[in-house]
Parts: structure tokens; sequence; C-alpha cells
């Protein structure tokens, strides 16, 4: 055969599998709002960045006559490309092709891509849309999951995994993008869960549809296990971008920093936090007097918004926020908001970008409901992952920081780099009015006119603990600072810090409380 020949029959080759389960299925998938898994890629990637490997690998199906059938590269596309001109890997389970369902060629193929992903250190992302294992290959199939999620485990902490739900992700599927660092959800797309409704009515005898069991909403707000919430692919893959643009390729690098600028004038940081610390506000909005160009890229918006964690610019420098948010239950620490602020803490810790808090709490959410919920261990995580974070670390008090929640927030006591608080703060074991009940109970019930004697007392105890200064004096606290004076003193902390060198004790690792 020539070589113009042999030329030839590859382009016939690639463009008969590039069909991928034909145009019935693709039109299929079109009518559900869907892009093609090809389509996916294309949109998300630079422009053409894309190069696809394993085009021609064949399934290994030989029963139920799996054997006559052409599945077009197994129903999964894989390869690297770029986003901003970083690389990374990538892996796209086309359902036009079998359902997207995983054999055991299409699991090698995903593998196949994760081990280049580690042994090169960049980035995966992971595109899920299938009908889990593919039942015709039995144990194979549970086999190649197996395989996925070690090696998922594998890479976590070396190179950032995103998960993208754009279709089903059902059964044991659901763990790859569980062990992944972040998973991203369409509305009326993405379906997850464990076992599905079918099960549920035949198990349960309850009937329920599959948005309402674990479309993208629910993952959002309610069971945290989707950090994104997108109305269409399209914004779903802008956001993929932003993220890539604020972390590192791995854990060996810093995220790439961009041309510093100032925030908005229209954030002015003196305005926004009132003096009456029962008065509610967006924290969002001191992050933004904060951020270059006033931007901030928050992260699980949707889920436990009483604390607010995300991504901004500091002096065109990639910085992590953990910020109490008065606005929602006066920003107390509560089950969910722990495990999404521990998380995030890890993630940020493991991959080299410093992390600001922003403090303004009452402390831990009381309650029998958070008692049993557990509380205790919950909150622990926030602790823990503070205390063994080695990155750069700063805390801005802003207002209330009481009992247990001063502590938690990255205080000074947990080997906070540096801690500065706004005139303002009030630091104290907890809010004046209670404090002033416990300790001053005898004179008030004694006295001849008890609410004034009590607000006498809230007053005295305001002057003497209500403030930063007790904190200062004892260098918990290593500056008090006008909020105007907040940027330029983060830029020096940034900058002081950048070589830090903080080594754990030698361990294999350590047990956070999960
Ligand atoms: C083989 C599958 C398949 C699967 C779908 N298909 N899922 N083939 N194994 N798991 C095939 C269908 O037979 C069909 O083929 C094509 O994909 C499209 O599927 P439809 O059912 O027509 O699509 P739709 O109506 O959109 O329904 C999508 C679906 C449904 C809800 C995902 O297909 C479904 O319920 N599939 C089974 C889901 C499931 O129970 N998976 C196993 C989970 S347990 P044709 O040829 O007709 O076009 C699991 C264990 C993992 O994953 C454990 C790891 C530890």
């Amino acid at each position: 055969m020539s070589l113009k020949r042999k030329s030839r029959e590859l382009v016939e080759r690639r463009a008969q599998i590039l069909k991928g389960g034909g145009e019935k299925a693709i039109l299929k998938q079109q009518a559900l709002g869907k892009m093609t898994a090809r389509e996916r890629i294309i949109a998300l990637l630079d422009e053409g960045s894309f190069q696809e490997y394993d085009l021609f690998a064949r399934h290994e199906g030989r029963d139920f006559d799996m054997d006559k059938k052409n599945l077009p590269g197994d129903g999964v596309i894989t390869g690297t490309g770029k986003i901003f001109g970083s690389p990374i890997c990538i892996f796209a389970q086309d359902f036009t092709v079998a359902g997207g369902s995983l054999g055991s060629m299409h699991a090698r193929k995903i593998t196949k891509i994760m081990d280049h992903s580690l042994k090169m250190r960049m980035p995966l992302i992971g595109i899920n849309d299938s009908g889990g294992a593919r039942v015709q290959e039995g144990v194979n199939s549970l086999a190649g999951y197996g395989e996925i999620f070690y090696r998922n485990t594998l890479a976590s902490g070396v190179i950032p995994q995103i998960s993208v739900i754009l279709g089903p992700c059902a059964g044991g599927a659901v763990y790859s993008p569980a062990l992944t660092d972040f998973v991203f959800v369409v509305d009326k797309i993405s379906k997850m869960f464990i076992t599905g409704p079918e099960v549920i009515k035949t198990v349960l005898g309850e009937e329920i549809s599959m948005e309402a069991l674990g479309g993208a909403r629910i993952h959002s707000e309610v069971t945290g296990n989707a950090h994104f919430y997108a109305e269409s692919e399209k914004e779903c893959f802008e956001q993929i971008k932003s993220l890539i643009s604020y972390i590192p390729w791995n854990n060996k690098h810093k995220p790439r920093a961009l041309r510093p600028r100032n925030p908005k004038n229209s954030y002015k940081i003196d305005e926004i936090v009132p003096t009456d610390p029962k008065q509610p506000y967006d924290v969002r909005d001191v992050i933004k007097a904060i951020t270059d160009s006033s931007e901030f890229f928050e992260v699980m918006e949707l889920f436990a918004p009483n604390i607010v964690i995300g991504y901004g610019r500091i002096d065109g420098q990639s910085v992590a926020f953990v910020a109490n948010q008065p606005n929602v239950l006066a920003g107390v620490l509560d089950v969910d908001s722990s495990d999404k602020a521990a998380r995030f803490i890890r993630f940020c810790d493991a991959f080299n970008i410093p992390i600001i808090t922003l403090v303004d709490l009452p402390g831990y959410l009381p309650g029998v409901d958070q008692e049993h919920m557990g509380v205790i261990r919950h909150g622990a995580k926030v602790l823990y992952a503070y205390s063994e974070a080695t990155v750069p670390t700063f805390t801005l008090i802003l207002r209330k920081a009481y009992g247990g929640g001063y502590i938690a927030m990255n205080s000074r006591h947990l080997n906070a780099d540096f801690v500065f608080a706004w005139p303002g703060a009030e630091i104290a074991v907890m809010g004046p009015e209670g404090a002033s009940n416990i300790i001053f109970r005898k004179e008030i019930l004694a006295a001849e006119d008890p609410e004034k004697m009590r607000r006498q007392k809230i007053k005295e105890y305001k002057q003497k603990f209500a403030n930063p200064y007790v904190a200062a004096a004892r260098g918990y606290v290593d500056a008090v600072i006008e909020p105007e004076e907040t940027r330029k003193f983060l830029i020096h902390a940034l900058e002081v810090s950048a070589s830090k060198d903080a080594p754990q004790p030698d361990r294999k690792h350590g047990s956070i409380p999960l």
C-alpha cells in the first residue's frame, strides 16, 4: 500500500470513530441540552491544543454478543491539552457510546491518562457522563473503578484533580469525583447518586425523581458534594478555567502571578462593617475591597453559606480566603461550615496557596442538633487543618472573635504567621451581654434598678475586654490596624512570608478527625 493510501485509510478510520455512537445517539444527547464528549473538550481547552490518545482502543467485552459491537473509543475520550497555556490531562466519557458505561478498556484509557498526569505532574480533569459499570463486562468493570479510585487517592495533594458531572454518575462511580478536589455540576444535566430512584422504590417503596435525589442543586446546597454550580455547560467551563487560573500545576509549583491591580474604588473598606456587633453585612464586600480588581472567585457558594471560601489576588498573587459570613447565622461555625472550611484549607496548604482568614463570629452554633450531628468532631477539623498548614497564613479580626470561634479561626495559638485586628475588634470568651450576666449576676440582682446595673456592667466589660488591645498587649495580635491599611499590611505579609519553611514533625501522616 502506498503511503498516500495508508494516510487515506487513517483519515477514514479516524472519521469513523469521531462519529461516536452515531447520529441518533448524538441527537438524543443534544435534545437533553448536552454537548457531546468531544465538543466539551474542545469548548474547555485552549483552541487547537487538544491531542487525543487511544482513539483506536477496542473494547474487550465478549459475552452477551458484545464481540459483535463496535464501540468507538470504548466510550471515553482521553488526551492532553492546555488551559490559559497551562498543560492538563483530560478524559470525557461519551454517553453516545453504550451510555458511556465503564468496561475494562474504557477504564484502562482513564487510568493511563491518570498515570500520565501524575507522572508529568499536571492537573487532571474528568468529565463524567455514564451509566456506570458496564453490565456485560461484570467484575472487569468493577476492577476498573477500583483502579481509578486508587489513582485518585495516590494523586491527591500532588496534582489538582477536577471532576465535572455532565450526565448520570451513578452507583460506585460517584466515588471517583468524591475523591477529587473539585466537583462541578450543571443544572438539569448532572445526576449523582449511589442508589437510583428505581432501587429506592423497590427497597423503600418511595418515589423520587433523579433531580430531587441527586441533581445539581441538591449537591450544591444540601450534600456539599459539589463545589461549583452552573446553569449551562458553557458557564461550567468558564468556571473551570477561572479555577485553573488560581491554582498551580502541582504541589511543587506556586500559582501563576498576574500583573497587580488595585481594588475598585466602589468598595470602601471602612464603610462595610457596622460598629454594632449584632448588625449583619456581606463579608464578600470586605474581600472585594482587598483583592486586585475587586475579584473574588467563590468556592461552594451555595453550601454552608455561613462561611465563605474562595480565591482572589493580592498584588498579583493568588491567595485563598476563609471568612465568617455575618449575613448568615451571624457567621457561626457549625458541622457543615467546619467541613467546608477544613477541606479548603487543606487543599490550599497542599498546593502552596497562602490563606487569609477574616474573623467575625460569635462562636460555634449551640443546640442539640449540632451536638448530636457531631459538631465536636467536625469542628475539630478546622483546628486541625489550620494547625497543620505550612503555607503562609494571615488572620484579620474584623469585629467579633468570641470563645472557641476565636481560637479556631486561625488564631496565633494555632500558629498563624500574622494576626491583625481592626480597632472595632472584640476578642473575648463570649459577648458582653452573656459575660456580664454570668460574672456580675449577684450585683445585677442586688441592685435597686437591675436593668440599669446590667447596662452599666456591660459597658464596663466592653471597655475592659471587648477590644483588640488586651490580645495585642499579650502579642496574640501582631498589629491593630485601620481598615484602610489592610491591603498594605497583607501585601507586606505576603512579601515577608514568601520563603516560609515550617517543617512538620516527622511522621507517616497525621490522623485528622474525619
Ligand atoms: C451497559 C449501559 C449501561 C450500563 C446504559 N447503557 N448504562 N450499557 N452498562 N451500565 C446503555 C443502554 O443499554 C443504552 O444502550 C445506552 O447505554 C443508553 O442508555 P439509555 O438507558 O437509553 O439512556 P437513558 O434513558 O438516558 O438512561 C440513562 C441511565 C440508564 C439512567 C443511566 O441507562 C440506566 O439506568 N443505566 C444503568 C445504570 C446503572 O444501574 N448502572 C450500574 C450502576 S452500579 P442502547 O444500545 O440501547 O443504545 C455501578 C457499580 C460501580 O456502577 C461500582 C464501583 C465500585
